[in-house]
């Protein structure tokens, strides 16, 4: 079932230009988030706790895996190492808001961390200043822009993104940078005419063609500078063909849609197992009680709808109805959130699953997940930027398929996209076998004075 590295994506292979620089000799990471919230906020607080040894980095492959022996023999070697991923001192985090505050405010507003960690991580946070972004009130329409670029057309936002990007990069003396749409979920938005080609969506920004959003003016901005780009969100953002033709152009990595983190990534796991078991499944019910920002922008049935688009999509492809209409043709498959404060970050799912079994006899499985959404969010985070970052450096760009294990909704090239975990996990793993005789060692360099300040 897995493609061969060849065939995987067409993913080109143009070698990136990096500039070394980090201590560890790797080309230092520029890290830019942009919406610096419950997500980003654990992710830039969770790196600093592991680099001070306050904290373990639990759910980071980057971290924690090792790569097993090709051919079964030999010793694991960890993944950092198999693929000479960047160090964590030598990742460098910035980013982009639309609300004021240092990181450290942000990231105290959200409530996911306790107050003793982030106070003992404060320096780190307090030392980035969120940029201000763009915001289009049509896309997200229950906040309000409070920092906000003075740039009303879309052609000059995206310069004015772009100048950031340049800046970062100089100012912190980055090898490579990775973008990261974290931002709140926009409203729903189908591919349409302005997002076809390069040349129809620039003159589109220049008249302000509505039906481009904000994440899609940072997607453009960060592809022209020649960032790697990464979706954490379930709008279009760059699963689009302008993105894609931009990406192949400037040899930049691009991934999505919208991290797995919690219910999806266990029904991606669920259904696997019940469909190889030949078990019909009449139902599946999913609903979630979630008190954050995400749970409150997703209060409003425009955001939930790219919500539901990219949540319903799994179970579908898993369980091939096409194939065994009789034991999933009539499947019935609802997905719920509500905004429920009490519980901030402390996300809890319920799924109820009726499957039905020899003789047709039905049974039900319950789920009952208390899970910690950015505590889920923020490893898969820091995987898919050291990964992005060793994916450009080994030559490659466009759409990276293989990180599907990261997303709900994976972005591909074309066609439907692989849900099955353990699928999507053999795909993950052929890929690093693929990547890593691209990749050198990175021999130490002199790092030239600028003032670099890091986390
Ligand atoms: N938490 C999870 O487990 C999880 C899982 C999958 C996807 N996501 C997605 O990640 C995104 C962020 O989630 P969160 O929990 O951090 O939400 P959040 O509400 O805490 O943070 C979003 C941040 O984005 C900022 N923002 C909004 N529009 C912006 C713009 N145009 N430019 C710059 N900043 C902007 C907001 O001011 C806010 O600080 C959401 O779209 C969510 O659906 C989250």
């Amino acid at each position: 079932m897995t493609d061969s590295p060849s065939k995987r994506g067409a993913a080109s292979r143009k070698a990136a230009p990096v500039t070394p620089g980090g201590e560890s000799g790797a080309p230092r990471l520029g890290v830019l988030l942009v919406g610096m919230g419950a997500i980003s906020t654990t992710l830039v607080a969770g790196v600093a706790a592991v680099r001070q040894g306050l904290a373990r980095p639990y759910g980071a492959l980057t971290q924690l895996a090792l790569m097993p022996p090709e051919g079964g023999r030999g010793p694991q070697v960890p993944l950092a190492e198999y693929l000479h991923l960047t160090k964590l001192d030598d990742i460098v985090f910035g980013g982009w808001d639309i609300n004021p505050g240092t990181a450290y405010d942000l990231a105290a507003a959200s409530g996911v961390l306790e107050p003793q960690l982030l106070q003992a991580v404060r320096p780190a946070l307090d030392a980035i200043q969120p940029m201000p972004g763009i915001h289009d009130p049509r896309y997200l329409r229950r906040t309000e822009g409070k920092r906000v670029k003075a740039e009303t057309n879309k052609f000059e936002q995206a310069a004015a993104l772009r100048a950031d990007i340049r800046d970062f990069k100089k100012r912190h003396n980055t090898g490579q940078i990775v973008v990261m749409w974290c931002g709140s979920t926009e409203v729903f938005l189908p591919v349409g005419p302005a997002h076809q080609s390069v040349r129809i969506f620039e003159t589109a920004m220049r008249e302000n063609e509505p039906t481009i959003a904000p994440s899609m003016i940072y997607a453009y901005a960060a592809l022209q500078e020649g960032c790697s780009f990464v979706n954490a969100t379930p709008t279009l953002t760059v699963d689009l063909p302008v993105m894609k033709e931009l990406a192949e152009k400037n040899g930049c990595p691009i991934s999505g849609k919208d991290l797995k983190t919690g219910q999806t990534l266990l029904k991606t796991i669920l259904a696997p197992g019940i469909r190889q078991r030949m078990l019909g499944l009449a139902g599946w019910f999913s609903t979630n009680i979630l008190g954050n920002g995400d749970g409150a922008t997703l209060d409003d049935p425009a955001a939930f709808r790219s919500k539901e688009e990219s949540k319903l999509s799994a179970l579908g492809h898993i369980l091939q109805p096409e194939l065994y209409p009789e034991l999933y043709g009539k499947l019935s498959h609802v997905v719920k959130i509500n905004y429920y404060p009490p519980r901030g970050d402390n996300k809890e799912s319920w799924d109820n699953i009726d499957i039905v079994g020899w003789l047709g006899y039905p049974m039900q499985i319950k789920v009952n997940f208390l899970c910690r959404d950015s505590i889920l969010a923020a490893p898969l985070l820091l995987d898919l930027a050291l990964l992005s970052a060793a994916a450009q450096r080994g030559g490659e760009s466009g759409v990276l398929e293989w990180l599907g294990f990261y997303f709900k909704s994976p972005q591909t090239l074309q066609g439907k996209p692989e849900h099955d975990l353990a699928v999507q996990y053999t795909r993950l793993q052929d890929a690093f076998r693929a990547l890593a005789p691209k990749l050198e060692k990175p021999q130490p360099a002199k790092v030239s004075g600028a003032r670099t300040v890091r986390v």
